[in-house]
């Protein structure tokens, strides 16, 4: 892809799963990542298996829903590479307990939002400053069940909502200062996070709802995401982007 060798990104919540692919495709692209993630060590591993592979990666432990743990992140980026030209914000998390309106806790909504959505716009707030000095990209990582109507849940669709928001927000009002910000919407793709909690009942329903032959990995979000990192969508802003084996068609 176009524009992505030098430059300088950040994959926060970036240790396993979609964000670590995506960290491993941005550095094989040839551009400089850090990777924040709760589990410092998983970062660490996902940066350390990129440096085994002759690309360039700094992990650290991070709280996305901490202002200055974000904050200690993007300056890592700018103290080791001098710059910062896009953000991609993954990290998720607080489905427990996240049930159907009636009966949802209202502290297990509160975590969710905290989680899902504040947390991005904390994000937003300390990438920016750096974004603007020379132009950038913000991405943000929503989820079908955006629009999905899920009935079983209600916490998490409203937060990733919001995210479609606050990315509007951002490229409306940066987009001539040359931030540019996109959302991708994954269907169901096989992380460890989706092993791990989804039944195989599921899983099987997910599948005979695309309309590709297999579900998701984790490298399929990752190209998306080096793209809207890269040069080649320089003149795409305000995007939601589902990349779900066609699971939902949308215009
Ligand atoms: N896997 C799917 O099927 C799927 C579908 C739709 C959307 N998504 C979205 O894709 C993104 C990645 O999902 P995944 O499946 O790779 O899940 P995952 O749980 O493996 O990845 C999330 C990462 O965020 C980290 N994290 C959690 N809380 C954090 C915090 N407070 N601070 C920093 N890091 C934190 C986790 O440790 C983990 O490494 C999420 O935004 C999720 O909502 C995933």
């Amino acid at each position: 892809m176009r524009g992505l060798k030098d430059k300088v990104g950040i994959v926060a919540g970036g240790g396993r799963g979609i964000g670590a692919a995506t960290a491993t495709r941005l550095a094989e692209e040839g551009a400089r990542v850090v990777i924040g993630d709760i589990r410092g060590d998983w970062a660490e591993e996902t940066a350390e298996k990129i440096r085994q592979n002759g690309g360039i990666a700094i992990g650290t432990a991070l709280d996305i829903c901490n202002e200055d743990s974000v904050q200690a992140l993007v300056d890592t980026a700018v103290e080791n590479y001098g710059r910062l030209d896009f953000f991609h914000a993954n990290a998720a998390g607080g489905t427990q307990g996240d049930i159907e309106a009636i009966n949802v806790p209202l502290e297990v909504f509160d975590r969710s939002i905290e989680l899902n959505l504040k947390s991005y716009l904390i994000c937003t707030q300390k990438a920016l400053p750096e974004l603007l000095k020379q132009g950038g990209a913000m991405i943000y990582t929503s989820s079908g069940a955006a629009y999905g109507g899920a009935a079983f849940q209600v916490a998490y669709p409203i937060a990733k909502n919001g995210v479609h928001a606050l990315m509007r927000h951002v490229a409306a009002r940066y987009g001539k200062q040359g931030v540019r910000a996109n959302v991708v919407a994954p269907g169901l793709v096989l992380t460890e996070a989706v092993k791990e909690h989804l039944t195989q009942e599921y899983v099987d329903a997910g599948l005979e709802r695309a309309v590709c032959p297999r579900l998701g990995k984790p490298d399929d979000i990752a190209a998306m995401v080096a793209f809207l990192a890269s040069d080649d969508s320089e003149w795409i802003s305000g995007q939601v982007f589902s990349v779900n084996g066609g699971m939902a068609m949308r215009d």
